[in-house]
């Protein structure tokens, strides 16, 4: 079975292929603490209402502190998301049950070697480069659309998993789509709400990544995820409730992100930094590991379809705006090359 939830249940040590030799923070003294980071809170409800005021007491409204925080940043904590506090909870709960299920039952859920979907680690496709290995455990299942479920990976226990996950993937689908058209209104793009939305819902697909971290004795030298921004459209988190563990490189300096209960956080993608022509930027963000505690978190991403071309969207280069990525053929094995390797789509598409 996997071995990384092996080592975290039998407590050995961590065999070399998690270990960093330098140390993972090797700019900053580890007795400093890293800043918690301030990421801006987007009430979902008020992103379809105006500005606040007149004239020059004029507030930004809440699809432009989406536009500014995206443009700058790249990720928000969303609250008012439609989502109840206690589907969320029961999404944590029933991942977890299925971590503590006997082998053989979580067997039964294994990703195979070169597959995508299941329980397991991260597929890996750059064999004659050394890399180290996260020192952590997946389960991916892809929710929409539906006939694009292989329910084989589904787990059966607990009893609940299935009819959970269900509701959560309905719920998030309905929020991933109005995001998406919020995120194309606050860039002007009025003519056409669905512009980002269309290259995910013409033959795109969204998955759910249920992640699992265990306690790490030894955290100042592994990394739960390596530096990396998703290859995705956009990607809602849904964090663990307690543990911390997610940083963002802003400004070429890690923050920790903090628990909000009851928000989502939305990331860029690296397509859509490439769709909005540099206009929403994909944050470079990582895992870091407890030594006491497991961690686990949810990711809902969108993807666009195997094989189609991610460019700029017409309507965001001008003469003001030139063009900043060429057109980049997107493909699932490349998305996992680059992660490996530490390097990013929107690197190769730069202009
Ligand atoms: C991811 C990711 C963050 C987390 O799955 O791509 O960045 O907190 N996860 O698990
Ligand atoms: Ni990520």
């Amino acid at each position: 079975m996997d071995s990384v939830h092996e080592i975290a249940i039998t407590g050995q040590n961590l065999p070399a292929k998690y270990i960093y030799t330098d140390s993972i923070n090797p700019s900053q003294d580890p007795s400093i603490p890293l800043p918690l980071l301030e990421i801006p809170v987007i009430d979902f409800n008020r992103l379809a209402t105006p500005s606040i005021g007149t004239g020059e007491e004029l507030a930004p409204s809440e699809l432009e502190r989406l536009r500014s925080a995206l443009s700058s940043y790249g990720y928000v904590m969303v609250t008012n998301h439609g989502v109840e506090s206690s589907l969320m909870d029961r999404v944590r709960l029933v991942f977890k049950q299925f971590l503590a299920l006997p082998m053989e039952e979580r067997l039964k859920c294994q990703k195979e070697a070169d597959g995508f979907e299941g329980f397991g680690s991260d597929m890996m496709v750059t064999k004659d480069v050394p890399v180290v290995h996260d020192f952590s455990a997946r389960l991916r299942l892809t929710t929409w659309p539906e006939d694009k479920r292989q329910m084989k990976y589904w787990p059966e226990q607990p009893h609940d998993f299935r009819e959970v996950l269900d509701e959560y993937s309905s719920k998030l689908l309905v929020l991933h789509d109005a995001t998406l058209g919020a995120m194309a209104r606050s860039l002007s793009l009025d003519d056409d709400d669905s512009a980002f939305l269309n290259a995910v819902r013409e033959g795109g697909s969204i998955s759910a990544r249920f992640n699992f971290y265990p306690p790490c004795p030894t955290p100042d030298r592994a990394l739960g995820l390596k530096p990396h921004s998703d290859g995705t459209v956009i990607t809602y988190l849904l964090q663990d409730g307690e543990v911390e563990g997610l940083q963002v490189l802003k400004d070429e300096q890690w923050f920790r992100v903090p628990i909000v209960p009851d928000a989502l956080v939305l990331h860029v993608g690296d397509h859509l930094e490439i769709m909005s022509n540099g206009e929403f930027k994909s944050p470079v963000h990582r895992v870091v590991l407890n030594p006491e505690r497991q961690r686990m978190s949810v990711v809902i991403a969108s993807f666009p379809e195997e094989g189609i071309q991610i460019e700029p969207l017409e309507g965001l280069v001008s003469g003001e705006k030139p063009r900043l990525y060429r057109q980049v053929k997107y493909s699932v094995v490349d998305q996992v090359g680059y992660y490996w390797s530490g390097t990013r789509v929107t690197d190769d598409a730069r202009i």
